[in-house]
């Protein structure tokens, strides 16, 4: 492993996530929190990924564990797999995470910082411009943001050639892409040494030569969903069929509208509103090439689903009924 000291900046989600994933891995691991708060709000999500992890070993270990629809692959190969081994792995990563407020000690030889704080451009530059006096020269850089790109803030860091993105999935464990995304300025070599570690930490690398918003999976994810979207508010069909059509077709596990309960019906809401603020465009027919969806009825669709409290699985139905 060519890295040994991580810190990841921001505790949140997906910071926790990481911090554990990489601790798990053998990592030392530090989390650079702001404030007390922040400490009172971080470690009980580490409490839960300790629990999570441990739930998901159990479950590996029985024959509908082997699933590859439910086997954690960031935690263990199949053919290698050893319980034991695991739960202890776990113990030593939960137990070795260090909570740091005061950024002196957070990043003193840090060889890697992993940005994953809320997605505010404004509050990233203030922490790059802030936090790199503290680094020593060895020190890579990358952001985990998922809409922002890593040539906005390149120029805070004091080390554009070393800074680019490694873009996580929610559930690291388990959904364990690691899309290594470098901009103009990032040197060939760091970005290799970043899928080297995102390999070390047990996730797949997936390279993104150029920048690119949405990276490859939401680049392809959010027209697909729309597109399902649009066909049911336009009255072509029903969620049901639309699904159906997707997945005998194709082979594919899930349709659309099940994409959308597991996502979520506000997170959907969201990207439908994001798109509709595209600045206005010079003619019908060119609004009609570019934007072909009929954004208002998938907005109003969407709204009277938040309405009525159908969020998706988390709160029990969506665009279908979950026990
Ligand atoms: N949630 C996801 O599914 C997901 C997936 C991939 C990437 N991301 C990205 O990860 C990053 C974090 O997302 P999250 O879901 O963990 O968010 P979150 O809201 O759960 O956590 C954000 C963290 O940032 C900290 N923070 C906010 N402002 C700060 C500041 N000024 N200084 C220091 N710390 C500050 C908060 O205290 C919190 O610990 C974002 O860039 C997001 O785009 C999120």
């Amino acid at each position: 492993m060519k890295y040994r000291k991580v810190v990841v900046a921001g505790g949140g989600v997906l910071g926790s996530q990481i911090a554990f994933q990489s601790a798990y891995c053998g990592f030392d691991v530090t989390v650079w929190l702001r404030s007390e708060g922040s400490i009172g709000r971080t470690q009980p999500k580490l409490d839960n990924l300790r629990d999570e992890y441990k739930k998901i070993i159990e479950i590996m270990d029985t024959p509908e564990g082997k699933n590859p629809a439910v086997w954690a692959r960031g935690i263990a190969d199949v053919e290698s797999f050893d319980k034991e081994k695991c739960l202890k792995k776990v113990e030593s990563a939960y137990n070795g995470i260090k909570l740091e407020l005061d950024m002196a000690k957070a990043f003193d030889d840090a060889d890697l910082v992993i940005e994953s704080m809320a997605e505010d451009t404004k509050e990233k530059i203030a922490f790059y411009e802030k936090m790199r006096q503290y680094l020593p020269e060895k020190t890579v850089i990358v952001t985990n943001s998922s809409t922002l790109l890593p040539s906005t803030f390149a120029k805070y860091t004091g080390r554009p050639e070393k800074y680019l993105s490694l873009h996580f999935a929610n559930h690291i464990w388990t959904n364990n892409t690691a899309e290594v995304m470098a901009q103009a300025q990032t040197d060939p070599r760091y970005f290799d040494e970043i899928v080297q570690f995102a390999n070390d930490i047990r996730m797949a690398a997936l390279p993104v030569l150029k920048e690119k918003n949405g990276y490859l999976l939401n680049s392809m994810l959010v027209p697909f969903l729309l597109s399902g979207l649009d066909l049911y508010v336009n009255g072509v069909s029903d969620p049901e069929s639309i699904d159906k059509a997707w997945k005998l077709g194709t082979g594919a596990p899930r349709g659309p509208f099940e994409i959308f309960d597991v996502v979520g019906i506000n997170t959907a809401y969201h990207i439908v509103m994001q798109y509709q603020k595209v600045p206005g465009l010079i003619s019908p027919l060119l609004k009609k090439m570019l934007m072909p969806y009929n954004f208002k009825g998938m907005e109003k669709v969407l709204k009277k689903y938040l309405d009525e409290g159908k969020l998706g699985r988390s709160s029990g139905e969506g665009f279908y009924k979950y026990r």
